[in-house]
């Protein structure tokens, strides 16, 4: 079996219309190469699968295995939305609509919350204006709060925090929210507000 389908490059290159040429033309290979790897009579080089998985808009991972999701953010609605952080540089993406997100090379899981529980334990202060959030966490180099997030329906605010740093943080009021806290070893808690 090929390491790569002709057929899956065919497929997301007719997904972003483009024609062999322009695909070719992108990646600076002629466009009989771009025909040989779609009818499986030639292999592109291992050194064109990133440049080749960037043009196509999808992740290496998706690329080899031959399936994608399709990006969307038809529902708009930020409560809705779903965090992933990357394990290996601690990149936080926060996504509105279904999609594949790919961080130093891996394709993330969206972040299953869980409700806050003793060593998480998220407390809200309304000081004027503000929601004022804390926790009860160590703020340690392996071990601490990595964000606290404030989502409403309209709107997401991420505030990053470091170890030795408290962890709190303030949010404008705005209605009804949902805050997020995350703990670099134990992952994503949250409460209603
Ligand atoms: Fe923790």
């Amino acid at each position: 079996m090929n390491y790569i389908s002709g057929k899956t490059i065919k497929d997301l290159r007719e997904r972003k219309s483009l024609t062999q040429k322009q695909l070719a033309q992108r990646l600076m290979v002629s466009d009989k190469t771009v025909s040989k790897w779609e009818t499986g009579r030639g292999l592109p080089d291992i050194t064109m699968i990133e440049p080749l998985a960037r043009e196509l808009q999808v992740s290496v991972a998706e690329l080899l295995a031959g399936e994608w999701s399709e990006n969307s953010n038809r529902s708009a609605n930020m409560l809705k939305g779903r965090f992933y952080v990357c394990p290996m540089c601690g990149n936080i993406i926060f996504s509105c609509g279904e999609g594949s997100f790919s961080c130093c090379g891996i394709t993330l899981p969206p972040l299953e919350p869980e409700e806050r529980d003793s060593s998480h334990f998220i407390s809200a202060e309304q000081i004027e204006y503000e929601h004022y959030i804390t926790l009860e966490h160590p703020m340690e180099k392996d071990h601490y709060i990595s964000f606290i997030a404030c989502v409403t329906d309209s709107d997401v605010c991420i505030v990053k925090l470091y170890p030795e740093q408290n962890p709190g943080a303030r949010f404008k009021m705005r209605g009804s929210c949902a805050v997020f806290a995350y703990c670099n070893r134990h992952g994503l808690y949250k409460i209603k507000l």
